[in-house]
């Protein structure tokens, strides 16, 4: 009989704290969904004490999720395990995540303290844990930098204090797969009371050998394997989710282990994390990337045609990638869209209906034809438009060769409508800067991109930006045919949420100044 495997997701947490791929506590609520959709066993949803963010973060989704577990981090201090556990109070399935690092590395140089006191600390803070919630996973920080004996006098001592999950990252992506997965049987051999807990592995991806070290301690016995979506996390990232789920699938031949992800979630998983961070991956991207199931050299494309086992070890339907056997166009309704939809694997609300439509429409006036990609991002790009203070109501630009570009823009937020010109270096440019003028506040644009979501003239492009209001960094996409279209409606989402955070920050100083005075 094989085993399970436990996939243990931390693109909410570690991935996010990663720069760029940050996300606001709707964004990750919708993320977390489709995890539930994916069927991890765990979401790591947060950091609590981090900020107030992170710990909205982990309450919402508390709330939100009942299949899988939600995991919470947290240092090896009661005030943290305590914040951790408030944010994780609502979960059907909570864990306490607390961890300390275990190497000589980071004993002298960050803690400053000795083995006996982080061993004593390891031990109090998994105790402490333990009162609150059953499930208390422990890693030891830069486990494969540490000392095995140490490693292994701290897991028994943790095990026996009442851990069911023992992590053992390898933090700075340094092992190679035979030194890991020689840990780990280390650990498993020498540890008296191993039997008692979940051998965990958590690899970052600075040597490109997360997923290749993750195999290979699960081939040495780990059952948990912590990795996210894309791979995003920090510095080179972790384990990516779809590569190690992909991997156990297609290579059910040899590998004595199984995971219950749901792998045609996968490619949905992965462009749901693309649109909310405007982290997009690279074409080449195992799994996921635009290249991953294309077959370009003419003596592949021979091959496949004669048979798809030539040269293909696993099908694109298998990760959720779907082909049209129905083409979409501007005399297709409602009921169309929503059976392509439901194909590929979006059930709509009807007002979600609603909404993608009357985008379907417009698009399809300028499209003949409207691919599944084009639905997607049309999808996706769908933002939760009642808590944004403006709309895009009409633009128009003078630009040219040698001339000072124009841009004459409307704004409207529902009532009233703005109307504000400016001139810049380019149409985007002088757009942007009209915008800014309507809205009051000036941004710094830090980050721009623009991908074709299909290919061929009239292809949708998706742009993503990062632009620093007020010393914080937000985030805009936005799909469309015109890029300078698309480019503003990108910047006015990215402007719409500095103006809410703002509003936010307003109100609760608001609170906090009102408590004052009634005291
Ligand atoms: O990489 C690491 O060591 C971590 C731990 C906090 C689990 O992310
Ligand atoms: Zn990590």
């Amino acid at each position: 009989m094989k085993d399970k495997i436990y996939i243990f997701d931390t693109t909410l947490r570690d991935g996010e704290q990663s720069p760029g791929c940050s996300m606001n506590t709707k964004e990750k609520l919708k993320m977390a969904r489709q995890l539930e959709a994916l069927n991890v066993d765990v979401i790591e949803a947060g950091f609590p004490i981090a900020s107030e963010g992170d710990f909205d973060a982990v309450k919402e989704i508390s709330k939100a999720i009942t299949n899988s577990t939600i995991a919470a981090l947290s240092r090896a201090t009661p005030v943290d395990i305590d914040r951790a556990y408030e944010a994780l109070q609502y979960a059907a399935k909570p864990r306490i995540h607390t961890f300390i690092a275990t190497s000589d590395i980071h004993l002298k140089h960050k803690l400053k303290k000795t083995r006996e006191e982080v061993l004593e600390q390891s031990v109090n803070a998994v105790r402490y844990a333990k009162k609150l919630t059953q499930d208390v996973e422990f890693s030891c920080e830069d486990a494969s930098r540490s000392d095995v004996d140490y490693l292994c006098l701290i897991i028994e001592s943790v095990i026996e204090a009442g851990a069911t999950v023992i992590n053992l990252p390898d933090t700075v992506g340094y092992s190679i797969p035979s030194e890991y997965g020689n840990m780990i049987r280390t650990i498993r051999e020498k540890v008296k009371n191993i039997d008692k807990a979940i051998l965990s592995v958590h690899c970052h991806n600075d040597l490109g050998l997360a997923v290749a070290n993750s195999v290979a301690a699960v081939l040495n016995g780990a059952r948990q394997v912590e990795c996210t979506i894309n791979g995003i996390g920090e510095r080179a990232g972790n384990a990516s989710l779809e590569e190690f789920a992909m991997a156990l699938r297609t290579r059910q031949d040899i590998l004595p282990v199984y995971s219950e992800v749901r792998t045609e979630e996968i490619y949905k998983s992965s462009r749901l994390l693309s649109t909310l961070t405007g982290m997009m991956v690279q074409r080449n991207k195992a799994i996921v990337g635009a290249n991953a199931f294309s077959h370009e050299a003419g003596i592949h494309q021979d091959g496949i045609i004669k048979s798809r086992m030539t040269y293909e070890i696993m099908t694109p339907e298998s990760v959720g990638i779907k082909h049209s056997t129905l083409v979409l166009g501007k005399h297709s309704g409602r009921h169309a869209l929503k059976k392509r939809f439901e194909e590929l694997g979006y059930s709509l609300t009807s007002e979600e209906l609603e909404n993608v439509y009357t985008e379907f429409t417009r698009l399809a006036d300028k499209k003949k034809e409207i691919l599944d990609e084009d639905l997607v991002a049309i999808l996706n790009n769908e933002v939760d438009r009642d808590e944004f203070n403006y709309s895009l109501a009409s633009l128009q630009v003078m630009t040219g060769t040698g001339v000072k570009s124009t841009a004459v823009l409307e704004l409207t937020d529902g009532e009233q409508t703005y109307c504000d010109s400016a001139t810049g270096d380019g149409p985007v440019d002088a757009a942007y800067n009209a915008l800014e003028r309507i809205v009051k506040m000036s941004g710094q644009l830090v980050d721009y991109t623009i991908t074709s979501v299909t290919w061929g003239g009239d292809a949708v492009g998706e742009v993503f930006v990062k632009v620093i209001f007020d010393n914080v960094i937000f985030t805009g996409h936005a799909a469309s045919t015109d890029i300078v279209t698309g480019s503003v409606e990108a910047y006015l989402q990215a402007a719409n949420r500095a103006l809410s955070a703002k509003a936010k920050k307003t109100s609760s100083e608001g609170a906090v100044k009102n408590q004052v005075n009634a005291l």
